[in-house]
């Protein structure tokens, strides 16, 4: 559902069975995810228990964060009086289970025809649903234009092949949003970063502009959304970045208003960021919301936000077994039953989740290690110069914020199988 200047969200700080985290307990722990009695407990049940029953590896959801962070994120735009259409990001968790809880809560942010049809299965209206894809081919729109969703377009040859589908189809032309690339990003890394100075694959960039709107007039096809995703995991040191890549993309806004265009939304992509360690500074949702209400202005358009890992990365933890503890030429090396082909966020983005044991979670960390997984590729690490409580093997251990693209990117890479997913409801 889409949720235009949604109001105070009704969000409990505690569910029952669970604790309130004190000033004591770890920079992670929150309602839904904390220490019990020295022990992780995660939607009020022991962590490690729930590996024993289950099998590693294990994904443990606590199903009521996601829509706590929805809620959060709704209530801080709120506030800053962005009249906003909030949508999920689908590719991040399109696990129906998770769906379901999000469900009364948000629109999609679709980006393939098998995402279009994963929504509207799991209740969706094509009314609800923004599809920002890319490279995509006539297959691929025909099937996404069997239902009545809207399409950012990111290439001046998408503008075009879009105007020749419906034409060979029969269907009368729609209006479309432009994905924008403004030649400035944000990122949690330069990985992560979508937009900037060096060219990337999405986005139209200022000087194919009027190409875009030629092919799109050409077409008969009207441009009611000017899109941007500068890039994903920036953090409160990322917002200013965000910000400045905002800036180019009103002004193309107020261009195309001034020149009669029917411009009713400014999408601001997704790419808030959850925090891996200790040290890295959480986004203030406040700030953000102010800095997208200060770039719209006076504009009267909805702000579109299409958060993935925002609402999904914590609210999962990964439960792995320890099975190897071994030091090789003066480095101690703890090996896991799981592997990047489960979780990949370190193999591929260089995003270092925090490691927790789940029998002494708050212990001391007084042992440098690198943790690795059990792929056979060098590569395959988790953690490196790290610290932990000493672990033995047989020990579990819980890799926090795996709730997002984690079981989504999953693979059978040396034919290990996927993780089983629990969703717990607090
Ligand atoms: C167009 C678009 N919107 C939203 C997202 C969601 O990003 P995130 O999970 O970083 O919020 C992505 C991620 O790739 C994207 O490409």
């Amino acid at each position: 559902m889409t949720a235009e200047a949604a109001g105070a969200p009704s969000l409990s700080s505690a569910a029952p069975g669970v604790r309130s985290p004190s000033a004591t307990d770890p920079w992670w722990s929150r309602p839904g995810l904390d220490v019990c009695e020295g022990r992780l407990a995660i939607a009020g049940h022991d962590a490690e228990s729930l590996a024993r029953k289950h099998g590693t590896p294990l994904f443990v959801y606590d199903r009521r964060r996601f829509a706590e962070n929805a809620e959060r994120l709704a209530a801080a735009l709120g506030r800053a009086g962005v009249r906003h259409r909030l949508r999920f990001a689908l590719k991040a968790n399109p696990d129906p289970l998770a769906l379901e809880i999000l469900r009364p809560l948000v629109g999609i942010d679709a980006c393939s025809p098998g995402e279009v049809t994963r929504a509207m299965e799991c209740g969706w209206a094509a009314a609800e649903i923004s599809v920002t894809a890319t490279n995509l081919s006539d297959r691929d729109l025909d099937a996404i234009l069997a239902h009545d969703v809207h399409l950012n377009l990111d290439a001046v040859s998408q503008v075009d092949r879009l105007g020749r589908r419906l034409a060979a189809l029969g269907r009368p032309a729609r209006p479309v949003g432009l994905r924008i690339n403004p030649g400035a990003g944000a990122g949690y890394n330069d990985k992560l970063a979508y937009s900037g100075v060096r060219p990337t694959k999405f986005g139209i960039y200022a000087d194919r502009l009027d190409a875009a709107l030629a092919t799109a007039a050409g077409h008969g096809l009207a441009v009611d959304t000017i899109h941007v995703h500068a890039g994903s995991g920036w953090l409160a040191d990322g917002l200013a970045a965000f910000e400045a890549s905002l800036e180019p993309v009103v002004a193309i806004a107020r261009r195309l208003i001034a020149d009669g265009q029917p411009i009713a939304e400014v999408n601001v992509g997704g790419g808030l960021g959850v925090p891996a360690r200790a040290d890295e500074p959480p986004i203030d949702l406040d700030a953000y919301a102010a800095a997208i209400a200060r770039q719209i202005g006076d504009l009267d358009v909805a702000v579109g936000c299409e958060p993935g890992d925002y609402l999904a990365k914590d609210t999962a933890i990964l439960l792995a077994e320890v099975v190897t503890v071994e030091e090789r030429d003066g480095t101690t090396f703890v090996g896991l039953d799981a592997g990047w082909n489960v979780n990949c966020s370190y193999f591929i983005y260089k995003y270092a989740q925090e490691l927790v044991v789940c029998r002494a979670a708050a212990a001391e960390r007084t042992e440098r290690v690198t943790v690795a997984g059990h792929i056979n590729e060098a590569g395959d690490l988790f953690a490196e110069d790290y610290t932990l409580p000493p672990v033995v093997e047989g020990d579990v251990v819980a890799l926090l914020n795996a709730g997002g693209y984690h079981q989504a990117m999953s693979s059978t890479h040396c034919l290990r199988p996927h993780a089983e997913a629990l969703f717990l409801d607090r």
